[in-house]
């Protein structure tokens, strides 16, 4: 008289777990398309410029490009004397340098424009984190070697606001979305006239 009753308390776990097991098979791995290769060899990566002078960047692991959805990755040459443009982004960003010395370049965002950064060395195995709408610059300062870095980013895709200048006033420096990187995979309307 006893085992119905068991059967029925004891359905719905088997019922549960076989949902959960279900979910973990099914989730996906995050890679949309490439083929969905799991491991992939950075060499084999296209990486470009986008016509930024004496920049190569490979997105190692992107929004748009593999569908994640909490940090992004890149890897970053520049070449001597090249330099991102001064800018900001509400996200966080972590760097590794891999190769290379050069310049960070760091203002706050506590007054009304950036004004004159503060200017740390980063080298060869440093890491630093820019802080959250911080604006700021990361130039290769040397004169024959390549600046490397793996660059991680929260929120992607990233929304870039850039400065001409450290005294352009905050508020006016220039969204640019999606950013270059992004740009060819989002699908872009044409201007209505
Ligand atoms: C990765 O790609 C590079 C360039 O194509 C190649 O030389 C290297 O052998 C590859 N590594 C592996 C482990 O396949
Ligand atoms: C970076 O530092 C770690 C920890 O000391 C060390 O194991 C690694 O070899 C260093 N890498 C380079 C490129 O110097």
């Amino acid at each position: 008289m006893i085992q119905p009753s068991r059967a029925i308390h004891v359905l719905p776990i088997f019922f549960f777990l076989f949902l959960f097991l279900f979910s973990i098979a099914g989730a996906s791995p995050g890679w949309s398309d490439q083929g969905s290769l799991l491991v992939r060899n950075i060499s084999d990566v296209s990486q470009s410029n986008f016509e930024r002078g004496g920049l190569a960047h490979i997105t190692v692991a992107g929004a748009v490009l593999h569908g994640m959805k909490e940090v992004e990755v890149w890897l970053q040459t520049f070449a001597p004397g090249s330099r991102t443009p001064i800018h900001r982004h509400s996200c966080e960003e972590v760097f590794v340098v891999l190769k290379g010395k050069g310049t960070l370049l760091l203002a706050s965002s506590s007054s009304k424009f950036p004004g004159k950064p503060q200017e740390f060395p980063i080298y060869a195995n440093s890491t630093f984190s820019v802080p959250v709408n911080d604006p700021h610059q990361v130039w290769n300062t040397d004169d024959v070697e390549d600046l490397q870095m793996l660059v991680v980013i929260s929120r992607p895709p990233v929304k870039i606001f850039i400065y001409e200048d450290w005294d352009m006033p905050h508020t006016a420096a220039k969204l640019k979305f999606p950013y270059y990187w992004d740009e060819e995979a989002y699908y872009s309307p044409k201007d209505e006239l």
